[in-house]
């Protein structure tokens, strides 16, 4: 079974990614040497009915105990309300410093579980058990746990790194075709920043990946994880090189806040990439066949390439809004080739407009 290393010092972990995984998780955890014989289970009704049974049973093989407290299904339940109320259980199951907390989902299950697992008693032990593309590829691996408050996603939250994350590529192909799209989009974006014998993977393989076919599903993750784990490895808390992971991600959060989040972060973030792709051809940073090739891998994969009917005003209003964050200036992620990108907040707002309004 493939492992990654994120090599983080004394807070080091093990990716481990493969098939099956969930029904060998007892004993893994075990091997982390937690020291209880209790374990917490945190999962949605949709991942409970999918994969609890699974899960419960390989750690009750190993000897622990199991609890399994469910938070209902969505973003809108990534909140300190529902972290509150986890606080509640795991009072109520006698759990400890030393209990582990099982995060069974997606990346909202892995943010709000990790959150509650590094708050409550200051800190239990945390396993990410990524079950969504987007979350064995990106959310699970890094340490970001978060609630969103008020109108603002993950604005409460902290760095958080877990045990282990046990991303099981079976459970991918349960995964409804939007959830795949999404998860695909931040996997074009590992393509594009870091490493060019991936895109012409995925330029090879992508009907096998839209067909699920888990040899190809196991190869994209492994890829996108060696990535995440070496940039996180030099930059854990996101203070420069980790920025390049948000490639695409200036616009496209801009267009999901306009969009009142109807328009999904896989969806966003392409649209994003390409606008990114076409201001660096624009600049004479990027030339036109390597746009154009970025361009189709993301229509190829489903995404798109242009804005729905938003008005671009309000989506360059909305990233001032991000600009007030960043000191004032746009920061964005532009790529010279694939595997080659920098960071710039020198790109006028008048230029970010028109390739967002670029036709074809
Ligand atoms: P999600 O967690 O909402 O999952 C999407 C849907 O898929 C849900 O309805 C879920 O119940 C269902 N689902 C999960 N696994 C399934 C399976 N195997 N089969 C069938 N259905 C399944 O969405 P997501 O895209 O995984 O995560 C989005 C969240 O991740 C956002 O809150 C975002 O802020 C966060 N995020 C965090 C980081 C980070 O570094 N911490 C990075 C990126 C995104
Ligand atoms: N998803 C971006 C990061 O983890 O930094």
């Amino acid at each position: 079974m493939p492992e990654v290393k994120v090599n983080l010092g004394k807070s080091s972990y093990e990716i481990h990614i493969g098939s099956e995984i969930l029904a060998r998780s007892g004993p893994i955890i075990k091997e982390l040497g937690v020291g209880s014989n209790m374990a917490i289970i945190i999962t949605n009704p949709t991942v409970k009915d999918l994969y609890g049974v699974t899960l419960a049973q390989s750690l009750n093989q190993t000897g622990f105990k199991v609890r399994i407290l469910t938070v209902p299904d969505g973003e809108a339940h990534k909140t300190l309300e529902t972290a509150g109320r986890l606080y509640q259980e795991l009072t109520k199951s006698h759990a400890e410093r030393v209990t582990p907390v099982l995060a069974l989902g997606g990346g909202v299950i892995g943010d709000l579980a990790g959150f509650v697992a590094a708050t409550y008693l200051r800190g239990m032990p945390l396993i990410q058990i990524p079950t969504t593309l987007l979350a064995q590829v990106d959310s699970s691996i890094g340490g970001k746990v978060a609630v969103d408050h008020g109108q603002l996603k993950n604005m409460v939250g902290t760095f958080y790194q877990p045990k282990a994350v046990l991303a099981d590529t079976s459970t991918l192909k349960t995964l409804p075709d939007k959830e795949l799209k999404n998860g695909l989009a931040e996997v074009i974006k590992y393509a594009i920043i870091y490493n060019h014998g991936f895109l012409d993977f995925l330029e090879n393989n992508l009907d096998s990946i839209k067909a699920l076919d888990e040899r190809a599903l196991a190869e994209i993750v492994l890829r996108s994880a060696k990535i995440k784990a070496e940039v996180v490895a030099q930059d854990e808390l996101d203070l420069g090189l980790r920025h390049i992971l948000n490639y695409g991600h200036t616009v496209g959060h801009a267009i999901e806040a306009t969009s009142d989040f109807n328009i999904a972060h896989g969806q966003a973030i392409a649209i994003g990439m390409v606008a990114a792709a076409r201001i660096a051809n624009k600049l004479g940073i990027m030339n036109s066949q390597t746009s154009l090739r970025i361009k189709k891998i993301i229509t190829r994969a489903g995404l798109p390439t242009k804005l729905p009917d938003i008005d671009t005003a309000s989506i360059i209003q909305a990233m001032s809004h991000d600009k007030k964050i960043a000191q004032g200036k746009i920061k964005l992620v532009l790529p010279k080739s694939p595997g080659n990108v920098f960071i710039t907040d020198e790109v006028s707002l008048s230029l970010i407009k028109e390739v967002l309004q670029q036709e074809a």
